[in-house]
């Protein structure tokens, strides 16, 4: 197995099975930490760098309290317009990461541009995390999202995912390399302008996905194991920042999650959504039986404290 000390995490095209089981067997050995909201000093002598070129809640904080849980320090922006990079200067990539390796041992990037975190790798002589490339990847959430259909199923392969949303989201992209990865049959659920592109169609073949799009959630809802959503009122992800202006619109029930819909269900159909939501899937369905998002937003520390620790050699 190749191995995880010093390695940047940048997409999860290629990543093998073999690796999902290792990040999962770690994660496993840590969440102990986590859960007891102990700490551990595995960490104690590194220092994670954030640089976050557009907003976030859960991933920034995710890897920030995942790196403090294991005893190392924190330091970054979380808005580039008070950086050299987001002001006059439009400080370059390359010459902003030629600082921030010499102030941490790690580089968590988000960035709105896709490819961005690849450019830094190329840069950096500390390994290089994506958090999220423009409408590119976002391998550490969907790495948490596997984590947690592992834990609440057992099992990856012989599993049917419904993926409902924006086909070109980030998210959408790792998970479906990820799904390409195992026995999993997929269903894609978006609108035509958000649907996967040909090109994207021509790297799942090449993979072997096995998949199909169909236009209403009703349609396929009764198949499903795994439903796995992400809005389709969506900003525009290759800005640094996309305000609300005036009426945003709402969701088509043929993207939309909710108790109605979720009697058509298997019983132990489950719901995953990296969140943040609009109206895709309604507040109602939080109390039921179905939901692990908040199971997923746990496990997104601790894959991040797996992460940390694997490619800072901290276990191998
Ligand atoms: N899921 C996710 O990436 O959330 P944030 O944008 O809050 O990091």
């Amino acid at each position: 197995m190749r191995s995880f000390a010093g390695r940047d995490i940048l997409s999860l095209k290629g990543f093998e099975r073999h690796e999902y089981y290792r990040v999962f067997e770690i994660a496993d050995r840590l969440a102990p930490i986590a859960r007891n909201r102990t700490k551990s000093d595995l960490l104690k002598d590194k220092t994670l760098v954030t640089a976050f070129y557009q907003p976030s809640t859960r991933t920034r904080l995710a890897h920030e309290a995942a790196m403090l849980r294991l005893g190392g320090s924190v330091t970054g922006f979380s808005d580039a317009r008070m950086t050299r990079a987001g002001d006059y200067y439009q400080e370059s990539i390359k010459d902003t990461v030629h600082m921030l390796e010499y102030y941490g041992d790690v580089i968590v990037m988000r960035h709105f541009q896709q490819g961005a975190p690849a450019e830094a790798a190329r840069w950096a002589s500390v390994p290089v995390i994506n958090a999220g490339d423009g409408w590119g990847e976002h391998p550490t959430q969907v790495l948490t999202d596997m984590y947690t259909i592992h834990q609440e199923k057992g099992r990856l392969d012989g599993l049917h995912f419904l993926l409902v949303g924006d086909m070109r989201m980030r998210t959408m992209h790792s998970m479906s390399y990820a799904m390409s990865q195992f026995d999993i049959e997929a269903t894609y659920i978006s609108p035509p302008e958000m649907s996967l592109t040909d090109d994207f169609k021509k790297e799942l073949d090449a993979l072997n996905l096995r998949y199909r799009e169909v236009e209403h959630i009703k349609d396929a809802i009764a198949d499903a194991d795994v439903i796995y959503m992400e809005p389709v009122v969506q900003p525009d992800y290759t800005k640094a920042r996309d305000e609300r202006e005036g009426d945003v619109g709402l969701t088509p029930a043929n993207y939309q999650v909710t108790n109605k819909l979720m009697r058509k269900a298997k019983p132990d159909s489950i719901i995953l959504h990296s969140l943040p939501r609009m109206d895709e899937l309604l507040p109602e369905v939080d109390g039921t039986r179905h939901a692990r998002y908040w199971e997923e937003a746990f496990n997104g520390v601790v894959m991040r404290m797996a992460l940390l620790a694997l490619v800072l050699g901290a276990t191998e």
